[in-house]
Order: C-alpha cells, then structure tokens, then sequence
C-alpha cells in the first residue's frame, strides 16, 4: 500500500480495498462471542470493561455470569456493591467494577435506563474511555468512529508502518487521525470488530504468521521485517514495593474482618488487620503497634506465623505480603479495633475479598 510521506493516510482506493479484505477475513474467521450478537448497549458495555481486563476465554465466564444474575442495566442498578464485587473476583483492578455499578446507576436515574447513543456523551460517562466509548457506540448504534484498542495499534502500527509511540498522547493522535480515515463508513461495527479481532488471532504480539495473512503483499512491518519493533511502547512505569502485615484474627469458625475504603488499592473489598512496614518484620515486636486495643488483643490469644511468603504483583505495585494467625479461645470476650468485625464461615466464602486473600484462605485449608 502506498501511504504518502507525511500523513501516513492511504488513499480512498486503499482505504475501501483494505476494508474489504478485512471484512471477508472477519465474515470467515470470526469467534462467534455472545456480545457479537447483540445490540444490546448494557451488554456491549459489560463485555467491554470485562475484556478491558482479561482475554475473551478468561472473560467468558464472567460476562455469562454478569448477565445470568444483571440481565438488564436496572438489574445492576438495584444490586448491591458488595454482590457486584464478589462476582468481579479475580478480575482485578476492582475499581473498574466500581464504577461500572455506579454508571449503571447513573444511566438508570439520569437516562431513564437507556445509555446515550454518541460516543462523545457515552465518554462522559464514570469509567467509560474513549475507546469504551467508541466501541458501544459503533457496535450498539453504528456510530462511524474507531475503536483503538491494544489489538488495534498493533495492526495499525504494523501495516501502516506507524512508529511512534502508542503510549504518548502525540502517538495516541496519530493513530487516531489515521483510524478516523480508515474506519468503514458503511458498517463501523463489523469493521471495529474485525480490527479487534484481526489483532486477536492474526496479528498477534508475538511471532505472527505473516505467510498465511491477507495484508502480507501491504504491511510495512513484513516487508521490513519490523514485527518484533512495532509496535513502539515506551513504558515509564514505576514500580513501588510494599511490605504488609496481616493479622488474621480468628474466634472459632469467625474470622475478623474488615471492608477497605479510601483511595487505596482494593477499595470496596475485605481484607484483615494489617500494618504496613518499611521492610518485613519477622516478630510483631519488630513492627510499632500503636494501637492500644490490638496490643491487648494479642495478649489474649496465640499467635502463629504462616512460613509461606505472599507476594502480588499489580500495575504499579509489588506486594509483598506476611500473615499470621492470631487464634482467640471461644471463651475470651474481646474487643476488636474500629472496622473490623467477625465473620463466620459462610459470609467470609461470600464476602467480595482480593484475589491474594482468598487464596491465602484456601491455601490454609479455610475455604
Ligand atoms: N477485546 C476488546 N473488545 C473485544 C471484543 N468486542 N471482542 C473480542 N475481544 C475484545
């Protein structure tokens, strides 16, 4: 394909050929997906923010149980927060569920339960990026505008030869500026999928099969043998270390626990008595407990250190993390600290809690 020196845009011949190929690539190889089927926008949406998180065989389950328990946009609505969380597990970044529910509310009491049917107002909405955005929009209510995803820059930088980076905002315009031109005027959603798709099962990061790929006598990357470089990704991530010490406070079956809140990691879920250290203590003694009635709580009961090492590792964030047992006789009257309450066996299996402590649980024959 001939792209011009400066702009990098194909001609109107190039773009139409380019989408027909794409489009009977699609119509031969496509997974049928549940949200493929629909035009349902609160279904589109739920697919979007699951797939945002994991790969479409991981997701599956998820959306499938999403829909079973919400079928509509008023059903997630009227759940509650804690029901929400418990069947995101093991998704992460639980802020992403978070707000899913609380735009399901909004779209319920502010739009009279129908989503806005532009991508520029669905972007106005708590959690929803411009590529959420584009990607309802086009699929729900064929909105002529493209859909970038990480699939996305991928064939794009490819075959069109794009170098710069797709992390940085100038990056960002210049895909962007480029989709615009390419993006089919007359069925944007086929032709968002079948980029998604495209970059899902041809593309893909590592060791495409360029002999077998419909673009191979077009794409810069194969003819310069760049597929390896592109696309370009210049992360400037930061990792912080940190060091957590929980407590796990146990009364017969009940277990003490406690709902995170603030702007920290985990917002929402349920973890144990923690304290924070510089580094690992290896003894209580060695972490300042300051808080006078977990000092007595300890008094009262026998403690015993978990040998196993948790570690966890986040976007920006590696966890570390130590437990220990505090087991209080059924007979002690205790008080606990602010927050945290006991829990039998049942709710604490029920409670919405982050992936690491429910495997803790069940690695301790708990759960
Ligand atoms: N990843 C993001 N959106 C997707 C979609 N609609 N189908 C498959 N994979 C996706």
């Amino acid at each position: 394909m001939h792209i011009s020196e400066n702009n990098l845009i194909p001609d109107d011949f190039e773009v139409i050929d380019f989408n027909r190929r794409l489009k009977s690539w699609y119509l031969e190889n496509h997974r049928p997906l549940p949200w493929r089927e629909t035009k349902d926008p609160y279904k589109i949406w739920l697919s979007e923010v699951i797939l945002q998180q994991t790969r479409v065989v991981q997701g599956l389950p998820y959306y499938e149980r999403f829909i079973d328990q919400y079928p509509t946009v008023h059903d997630l609505a009227a759940a509650d927060e804690r029901d929400v969380l418990r069947l995101w597990q093991g998704l992460g970044y639980y802020s992403r569920a978070r707000n899913m529910h609380f735009t399901a509310r909004q779209v319920v009491n502010e739009y009279k339960g129908e989503f806005p049917e532009t991508s520029e107002k669905l972007s106005k909405l708590k959690g929803l990026g411009q590529y959420t955005a584009a990607a309802i929009a086009s699929f729900a209510f064929d909105e002529v505008v493209p859909a970038i995803d990480g699939n996305v820059y991928r064939v794009m930088s490819r075959i069109f030869g794009i170098q710069s980076d797709m992390l940085s905002s100038e990056g960002k315009k210049e895909f962007s500026r480029l989709a615009r031109q390419t993006v089919s005027r007359e069925d944007p959603a086929t032709y968002n999928q079948a980029m998604i798709e495209f970059g899902a099962l041809q593309c893909v990061p590592a060791s495409p099969n360029c002999a077998v790929c419909i673009f191979n006598d077009r794409c810069f990357a194969f003819a310069h043998q760049m597929q390896g470089q592109l696309p370009v990704k210049i992360k400037k991530l930061t990792v912080k270390q940190r060091f957590m010490n929980y407590y796990v406070v146990r009364q017969g079956d009940r277990l003490a626990m406690q709902e995170r809140r603030g702007r920290d990691i985990w917002t929402g879920l349920y973890d144990f008595y923690l304290i924070e250290s510089k580094l690992f203590a290896t003894t209580p003694d060695e972490l300042t407990i300051t808080d006078s009635i977990f000092r007595n709580l300890l008094t009262k009961g026998r403690l015993s250190e978990v040998p196993k090492l948790y570690s966890h590792i986040l976007t920006h964030q590696r966890l570390q993390v130590r437990f220990w047992w505090l087991e209080i006789p059924e007979t002690e009257r205790i008080d606990l600290p602010p927050g945290l309450a006991f829990y039998d066996h049942e709710e604490v299996e029920a409670l919405p809690k982050p992936i690491l402590i429910d495997t803790f649980l069940r690695e301790e024959d708990y759960l």
